[in-house]
């Protein structure tokens, strides 16, 4: 059953410059978390990369395949994704929420949930705390270490918590139809999903757009509808709470169980 439960991700692109190595977007990171302080419903936040993590796992060669990575890369990640939701940390206790941080491997086992402390994160949030995590490297088995990505991380806590909204935070206004006009795909549901040329639309985007549409479907498999809109327009993230027609792109849940 859907909770009155918020799941929303702030995409790396949208809090960091994505392009310049170890730059946060302060501004857009004080105006996201003004816009947060306002939402009255439980919420769940998860933060990606952007030109922190990423950055360090493309110079240290770490990828989401669980592997014997560079141990000094291992920390480096950890540690920037660990400053990354400081900055955002600390920006959310300005604007008034109260945030609290906890690392992935706190509700993942390798790369597998732990049902109890993630069901843990609803139970404080619904209390007031707003519990924020983040795509970080984990430890998988002997001396195997993945990234797990915040997209996956979405995937792993929507599955458990089945929130009444699951939003992702992009940096445009959608998934493009057409790049050469600009043209968002509204909405992508059971029947669509099959005729669109998802080859063709994906590598007019950036590789982080796939991969979250990939995750995004995995969560709309599991019935429940997903949101990508634009993040560098918070205003919009309220009125797509508020169920308001917003420029934007909803996946719509797939009642059918095809996984
Ligand atoms: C990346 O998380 C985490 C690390 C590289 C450690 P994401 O893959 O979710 O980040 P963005 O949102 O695409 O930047």
């Amino acid at each position: 059953m859907k909770s009155q439960l918020l799941l929303m991700k702030l995409g790396g692109s949208v809090i960091t410059h994505k392009d310049k190595p170890l730059s946060p977007n302060f501004k857009v990171i004080k105006d996201l978390s003004h816009t947060l302080a306002s939402i009255q419903m439980p919420l769940v936040l998860v933060h990606g990369g952007g030109s922190f993590g990423h950055y360090w796992s493309v110079k240290y060669k770490m990828h989401s395949k669980p592997d014997c990575y560079d141990l000094h890369g291992i920390s480096i990640v950890h540690q920037s994704m660990i400053a990354l939701n400081e900055i955002i940390v600390d920006s959310l206790i300005k604007e008034g929420t109260n945030p609290y941080a906890v690392t992935p491997s706190t509700f993942t086992n390798g790369l597998r949930p732990i049902i109890s402390k993630i069901e843990e994160l609803r139970t404080i949030a619904k209390g007031g705390i707003l519990p924020i995590t983040f795509g970080d490297v984990v430890h998988v088995s002997r001396q195997n270490y993945s990234i797990l990505s915040g997209d996956s991380i979405m995937t792993i806590l929507a599955k458990v918590l089945v929130p009444s909204k699951t939003i992702f935070t992009v940096n445009v206004d959608g998934l493009y139809k057409d790049m050469k006009n600009a043209e968002i795909i509204r909405e992508i549901d059971n029947a669509t999903y099959k005729s669109i040329e998802f080859s063709k639309i994906l590598t007019d985007v950036t590789g982080g757009m796939r991969r979250k549409i990939k995750e995004a479907f995995k969560i709309a498999s599991s019935g429940m509808d997903v949101l990508l809109v634009n993040g560098l327009k918070p205003e919009r993230i309220l009125n797509a709470i508020d169920g308001i027609d917003i420029d934007c792109t909803v996946i719509r849940g797939i009642k059918t169980r095809s996984r």
